[in-house]
């Protein structure tokens, strides 16, 4: 072994102690680090002007006549060339070639989708299934681990829902706004974030304390400039369309970080906020549960008051992590955090609610599912095995692949949904395709079975 060794020491020996004083430069002070941005800012600047920036507008791929009728609209290609030619007026799609396959933008999907959904067989599955009259279902991808595929995870199941057909709002939580570049979003500062919605949340529960301190002969507190703001502000003006044409976005920035601040000052002014219900609420009050059918949180990785929000307002909680000792030990820490920070808030409001007689807060979620992502069968199978026995059902049984395409598709595409298959070997893809498609799957089951219980429970029927 050791002869295969070069024979030179290690480079961290003999290091002049003079000689790296030299390379060290001065030391840094605050305005260090804004020299250090406008660096940056300029090489940005630099590289976009390259037309190498990831701002550019975004565009959806075309879908072929194969892949729609392999992938999204359950029907053989004869009948669905059939279709289209007895019904001039559906997308007839375009060929690159004289007589080439037929592509489709997936707008057009959607209007064929439609089409078969209203004349097709009854038996089939063209439009996915939503009970009526239930509220859109609210998913967060949680974990205080960074990096463990979170927005990865949040992405491909919002892009795989959209396809399968229903109507999807995606937020993002996290001021790193990975989710909002996958979107292609444009978000200027915080007022174009979930933090107005926030906001307007703790300015509403201020006037109506203020109303009761007046009664008291207290003085009321002064709504500030950014709360009488944040009382113009719904959510409807912070949602912008992306470049799929069933998927909408609140986005986030930078400047998304200072709630993180900011709740914490509104929260010791007036203590009976319930900081914990703003983005339930908010969302609730401007109708955005029935505008889409499922909205995907896509959170920080740490456990602060942003994601706390997500947290409560979510349905159903997926846990992503991979299959190493590390991750499936930080994780159980995470669901130790998240017991304390959440008994906390019921142990707070519950001792008031019990001196006054008044119904008390518990917490609950439809489904809570640890997700394993970036699995690789030749290493870590005995791990995950070992993290099944333990976990039992709140492990998700699918385990998402590790999938290299991931990290490769380009800067204009995110993930395997926006690849062209053209691009890449056939095996790869269907594999990497193959693997997401069974993370949605696996998710679609705990939708349909939460949906499925509440039409029951509105119907009367016994569980
Ligand atoms: N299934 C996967 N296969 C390969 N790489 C993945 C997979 N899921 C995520 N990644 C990669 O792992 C890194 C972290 O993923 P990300 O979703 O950003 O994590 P988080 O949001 O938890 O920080 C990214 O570079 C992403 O491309
Ligand atoms: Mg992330």
């Amino acid at each position: 072994m050791a002869k295969d060794l070069p024979d030179e020491q290690p480079p961290y020996f003999n290091i002049d102690p003079e000689q790296a004083l030299g390379d060290l430069g001065p030391a840094t002070d605050t305005a260090g680090f804004a020299a250090i941005a406008e660096a940056c800012a300029r090489g940005r600047a630099d590289l976009a002007s390259r037309g190498m920036n990831e701002e550019g507008e975004k565009t959806l791929r075309l879908f072929s006549t194969w892949e729609i009728t392999r992938y999204l609209i359950p029907v053989a290609q004869a009948h669905f060339r059939r279709v289209l030619k007895q019904n001039p007026d559906l997308p007839q799609g375009r060929s690159e070639t004289e007589g080439g396959a037929k592509w489709f933008t997936l707008d057009e999907v959607l209007r064929l989708r439609a089409h078969f959904a209203e004349g097709g067989s009854k038996a089939k599955e063209y439009q996915p299934y939503r009970p009526d009259g239930v509220p859109a279902k609210l998913v967060a991808v949680a974990n205080f681990k960074g990096g463990v595929g979170k927005t990865s995870t949040a992405a491909h199941l919002a892009m795989s829902a959209a396809l399968d057909g229903y109507k999807v709002l995606v937020l993002d939580l996290d001021s790193q706004g990975s989710m909002t570049s996958i979107f292609g979003g444009r978000v200027e500062d915080e007022w174009k974030t979930v933090f107005p919605l926030l906001a307007r949340h703790y300015a509403s529960h201020l006037r109506a304390e203020n109303q009761r301190r007046l009664d008291r002969n207290e003085a009321p507190i002064p709504l500030d400039d950014t709360l009488s703001e944040a009382l113009e502000v719904t959510a409807k003006d912070l949602i912008q369309p992306t470049h799929w044409p069933n998927i909408d976005l609140i986005g986030a920035q930078l400047n998304l970080y200072w709630a993180e601040f900011q709740i914490p000052v509104w929260r010791m002014q007036a203590r009976s906020w319930k900081l914990w219900d703003a983005l339930t609420e908010s969302l609730e009050a401007d109708g955005v549960l029935d505008d889409y059918d499922i909205v995907f949180i896509d959170t920080p990785p740490a456990l602060g008051y942003l994601t706390i929000n997500g947290l409560a307002a979510a349905d159903i909680l997926l846990v992503p992590l991979g299959a190493s000792f590390l991750e499936f030990d930080s994780t159980g820490r995470f669901f130790d955090m998240l017991h304390s920070t959440f008994a906390s808030i019921e142990e707070g409001e519950n001792m008031a609610a019990r001196a006054l007689g008044r119904e008390e807060l518990a917490f609950e979620w439809d489904a809570v599912r640890a997700v394993v992502t970036r699995y690789d069968s030749t290493q870590q199978a005995e791990l995950a095995a070992l993290m099944q026995a333990y976990l039992g059902r709140t492990l998700s049984p699918h385990r998402q692949d590790f999938t290299a395409l991931i990290g490769q598709a380009g800067e204009q595409v995110s993930g395997i949904y926006e690849a062209d298959y053209r691009d890449f070997n056939r095996e790869t893809y269907a594999r990497g395709r193959q693997t997401f498609d069974e993370t949605y799957a696996a998710f679609k089951r705990l939708l349909l079975g939460v949906w499925r219980r509440e039409e029951r429970q509105a119907d009367g029927q016994l569980l």
